[in-house]
């Protein structure tokens, strides 16, 4: 079990025009760490979980890891009532609920909503029931968290349920009686506890057969200067349907070895992915600029020789760019609704940051 933890760190300001003030400011962090089940069988199955996520069909896929056929999932240890459960990181998903694991036992804080919770995830689903409890995280104490107790949740196994950062409006529909459930971010806004809805994502990839350890933390309220380098580079939410109901963002170009293969495509950002997902033309460019071709066994393209170009994303008008050593590119080859998803195999490599007060994405070199 991880251990939570604060940190502050000071910054200074200047405060109107006659007066400078210097003031403590509490950023809030999780640790988080990466799980690696293995229990996907092979990169298509992998795949296909990833992507009934968001509904898309799987045909084929570029990238040149076989360890991608471990399951990954980034947790945080989260306290709802007295209890502490091993939760999934999701920015894909907006619900938080327990029980897939370790039970619910509804204590003294918790409150039966008489209410029927349920969340398809295309690759698994929860159904139970919805209480409010008081949560711990990073720390902080929110109290009447809307909180599912799983009695059902095929298809999600090893972690006891998913911490959902994603918009409150991915929460409509799936709690009988209620519009939406406010999230745990907007709970601690709208509590007081942090005093701007933005979390700070850090992943870092495990070096070799290391597994589990803390090893990326979220940060409530703001973003830790000690887990990037530079600035954060910002970009609005993107207003393109089906993308703006995730944290969708406009990528204005991918290359690959500076070449363009694609522009203007909307990119969902999600946690809860393993690894990229490329627009079909995209896919289709790489793979030729590259000179792969796709193996049908594995849904992953093979080269005979692997490439040594870096691919790039531009978003906000900054290239973030991934080495070959870095990215798994797999396409999705359907002409679905989601097409471009940026999962972990990227955000391991930036640091993120999920800005529900200002409506944007941002992106920085991890420290
Ligand atoms: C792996 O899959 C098996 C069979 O579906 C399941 O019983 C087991 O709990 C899974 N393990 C993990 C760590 O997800
Ligand atoms: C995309 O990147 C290529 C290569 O850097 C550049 O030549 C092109 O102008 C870019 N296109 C857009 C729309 O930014
Ligand atoms: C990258 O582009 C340059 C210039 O077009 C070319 O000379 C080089 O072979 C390319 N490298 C790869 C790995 O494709």
């Amino acid at each position: 079990m991880v251990r939570l933890t604060n940190f502050i760190f000071f910054a200074s300001v200047v405060s109107g025009a006659l007066s400078s003030t210097v003031y403590a400011r509490t950023v809030h962090s999780v640790p988080i760490y990466k799980k690696v089940s293995g229990n996907a069988t092979s990169s298509k199955a992998l795949m296909a979980r990833d992507l009934a996520r968001f509904n898309v069909d799987v045909a084929a896929a570029v990238g040149e890891a076989p360890e991608t056929n471990d399951d990954n999932k980034y947790v945080a240890a989260i306290q709802v009532g007295t209890q502490t459960f091993e939760l999934i990181v999701d920015t894909g998903s907006s619900n938080t609920w327990v029980g897939a694991g370790t039970k619910y036992t509804p204590g003294s804080t918790a409150t039966f909503t008489l209410e029927l919770f349920k969340v398809t995830y295309g690759s698994g689903s929860v159904f139970g029931l919805e209480y409010t409890d008081n949560v711990q995280i990073g720390g902080l104490s929110i109290t009447k968290q809307g909180i599912g107790s799983a009695i059902t949740s095929p298809g999600i196994t090893g972690v006891d349920g998913i911490i959902g950062f994603g918009p409150v409006d991915l929460t409509a529909g799936t709690v009988t009686g209620l519009t939406t459930v406010p999230t745990v971010m907007d709970n601690l806004l709208s509590q007081g506890t942090i005093s701007t809805e933005v979390l700070g994502v850090s992943f870092a990839p495990e070096n070799g057969g290391d597994t589990n350890d803390a090893n990326g933390e979220l940060t409530l309220g703001g973003t830790d200067p000690t887990k990037y380098s530079g600035t954060i580079t910002y970009v609005s939410k993107t207003t393109a349907s089906p993308y703006n109901k995730y944290w969708g963002i406009a990528v204005s170009n991918i290359t690959y070895n500076g070449t363009s293969i694609s522009t203007s495509a909307n990119a969902v950002v999600d946690t809860g992915t393993t690894l990229i997902y490329l627009p079909t033309a995209a896919y289709n460019s790489f793979l030729t600029a590259s000179g792969g071709t796709t193996d049908s066994t594995t849904g992953l393209s093979s080269w005979t020789t692997l490439p040594t170009a870096d691919l790039a994303l531009s978003i906000g008008g900054v290239s973030f760019s991934l080495t070959p050593s870095q990215f798994t590119v797999p396409a999705a080859h359907s002409s679905t609704a989601v097409d471009f998803i940026i999962g972990q195999k990227f955000l391991e490599n930036y640091y993120s940051v999920f800005d529900t007060t200002n409506s944007r994405v941002g992106f920085a070199p991890r420290a």
